[in-house]
């Protein structure tokens, strides 16, 4: 039997996150295969939701119920027990994946190197960078005509606001494509062997000034190459462990993911340098993995789709001790004892049935409503972890009750869709009426939907004008309480009791902010 701390070093946990099509999905696939978790290409293709149009909904509820099974994907290489937690591409979903990146412990950011930094990415790398978050960079798609390496690096550093040192570096592009030179583990990769795009060979190279570079790729190429190498010794900073995993450093790959090229690279170097499970701030103290007690937080809640079984799976990061089957755990948000016949882990195609998880792990527990996102489970202590904001919707609507009779359904309905997590519901001060806040527009349909199907309640939407629901704190209590007395019709409640101002424009945000210069307003619950 391993120790605690040999089965906490051995975990690496980690999402990957990019704005959709830049190949996250064919990323995790090839990295599956490494791990022997799949046997074939195209299995993970199904959790992908695709270009969707709102009508469509009903295609990613069905999507959705697939995507249970991949939402963590553990295999193991070396040896190394790698858990990806994959993260929705589809934007209506971003919230998902804001709070998938709590339970993460380093991530990689996939970019397409002919679109370089988009949207999706920026914002998503700012949640990671909130918490310095060990971030590693693979860029996409370099068999496709894409954009000079050197220019890319530098609206990486620019857009996403980090220090990068590159670790491999391409041999041409596109159609020259020819390969890259592993600054990591001095090798030379090279594309396309044996006349095949998916094949790779690799050459221990140690010293780029031998002549043998010349034979291999060619005058010109080896020319440019060295000269490459010579500016990225002289320009990036030499890769360091720590700087990497204080979040300080990103270290940059470069390959094509749909051709296998590259990928192993980054894996290898990935179970070198990515950081074990890290100690987790809550409110009351740090925790620390090697703690013997348990302790983990409820990240993600999963419903399940058939309406004939209303359970979900509580999604729990284990972040310290041992967590085991049938034992009584304390839900601290309820304060009871509760304990789990099946919890379930997910060795990518396969759910099994865990007795023990460890530090790093996601275990899946089947839930009747107990839980919601957030909630900590221990061995009795009180602990609330910390980093799992909400955050200000971008779309508002009035939610009302269109059938009388079922008010209770409704209230019940959206009372747990919020609970996982679907959306958010504000309850005005001035006159109790309740407004639904989304990232996207999908998720309107998706909540009528899922209240019709699971809950026999109806319901039907109302435009309101808003443009963010901002928390706010201040240290003077008079400041404070005037400011509630004064904007008493703007004021919410949030689902967990929190105020928020339902700010209608940018403008008025503005006002209000010069009017009560001591109050803090943020777009997210926690400061
Ligand atoms: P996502 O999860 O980030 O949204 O992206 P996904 O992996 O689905 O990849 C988006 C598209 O980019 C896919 O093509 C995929 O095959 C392609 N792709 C991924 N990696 C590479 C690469 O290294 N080089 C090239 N040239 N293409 C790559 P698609 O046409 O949208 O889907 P499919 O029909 O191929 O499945």
């Amino acid at each position: 039997m391993s120790s605690l701390k040999e089965e906490i070093h051995k975990r690496r946990t980690f999402g990957i996150i990019s704005h959709p099509d830049a190949g996250k999905t064919t990323l995790t696939e090839k990295l599956l295969l490494f791990g022997g978790a799949i046997q074939t290409a195209g299995a993970v293709k199904s959790n992908k939701i695709k270009k969707t149009t709102v009508s469509d909904f009903m295609e990613i509820e069905k999507q959705r119920g697939i995507s249970v099974a991949t939402s963590v994907m553990g295999f193991d290489y070396r040896d190394v027990k790698v858990n990806i937690l994959d993260t929705p591409g589809h934007q209506d979903f971003a919230e998902d994946t804001y709070r998938t990146l709590t339970a993460v412990d380093s991530a990689i950011v996939v970019i397409d190197v002919a679109k370089g930094v988009e949207t999706q990415t920026e914002k998503l790398v700012q949640v990671c960078r909130k918490r310095n978050t060990p971030i590693i960079v693979f860029i996409n798609k370099l068999d496709r005509e894409g954009r000079d390496a050197f220019e890319l690096l530098d609206e990486v550093e620019k857009k996403l606001d980090m220090i990068v040192t590159p670790l491999s570096f391409p041999i041409g592009m596109g159609q020259t494509f020819q390969g890259v030179y592993n600054r990591y583990e001095k090798k030379l990769c090279l594309f396309g062997a044996h006349g095949k795009q998916n094949e790779e060979e690799t050459i221990v190279f140690d010293d780029i000034n031998s002549k043998e570079l010349e034979k291999i790729i060619g005058e010109r190429p080896a020319a440019e190459l060295r000269e490459n190498i010579e500016t990225i010794e002289t320009v990036y900073p030499k890769f360091d462990l720590e700087e990497y995993r204080e979040g300080l450093v990103s270290p940059v790959f470069f390959g094509s993911a749909v051709n296998n090229f590259g990928v192993k690279e980054l894996l290898d170097c990935f179970v070198d340098i990515a950081p074990e499970p890290l100690p987790r701030q809550a409110e009351e103290r740090m925790v620390a993995p090697e703690e013997e007690k348990l302790s983990g937080f409820v990240f993600k809640i999963h419903a399940n789709i058939d309406p004939r079984h209303r359970d979900r799976i509580a999604f729990l990061r284990i972040c310290s001790g041992k967590f085991e089957r049938n034992t009584n755990y304390f839900h601290v948000r309820q304060g009871k004892k509760m304990k789990f016949s099946n919890p379930t882990m997910f060795m990518a195609s396969k759910k099994e049935v865990v007795d023990d998880a460890f530090p790093g792990d996601i275990v899946g527990l089947y839930d009747a409503g107990n839980f919601k996102i957030g909630d900590t489970l221990t061995e009795g202590e009180v602990l609330h972890f910390k980093g799992i904001p909400k955050f200000s919707p971008e779309q508002f609507r009035y939610v009302n009750n269109t059938d009388p009779l079922k008010s209770k359904q409704l209230a019940k309905g959206l009372e747990q869709l919020m609970d996982e997590g679907v959306a958010q519901m504000f309850t005005k001060n001035i006159d109790g009426r309740r407004i639904i806040g989304t990232v996207g527009a999908l998720q309107f349909e998706v909540i009528q939907h899922r209240l019709k199907h699971e809950y026999g309640a109806s319901c039907d939407y109302e435009p309101v004008n808003l443009y963010k629901a901002c928390w706010f704190s201040c240290d003077d209590e008079a400041v404070l309480k005037d400011f509630v007395n004064k904007r008493k019709k703007d004021l919410a409640v949030d689902k967990d009791g929190q105020m928020v101002l339902l700010a209608e424009s940018a403008w008025s945000l503005k006002m209000v902010q010069e009017n009560f210069p001591k109050i803090e307003f943020r777009f997210t619950s926690e400061a």
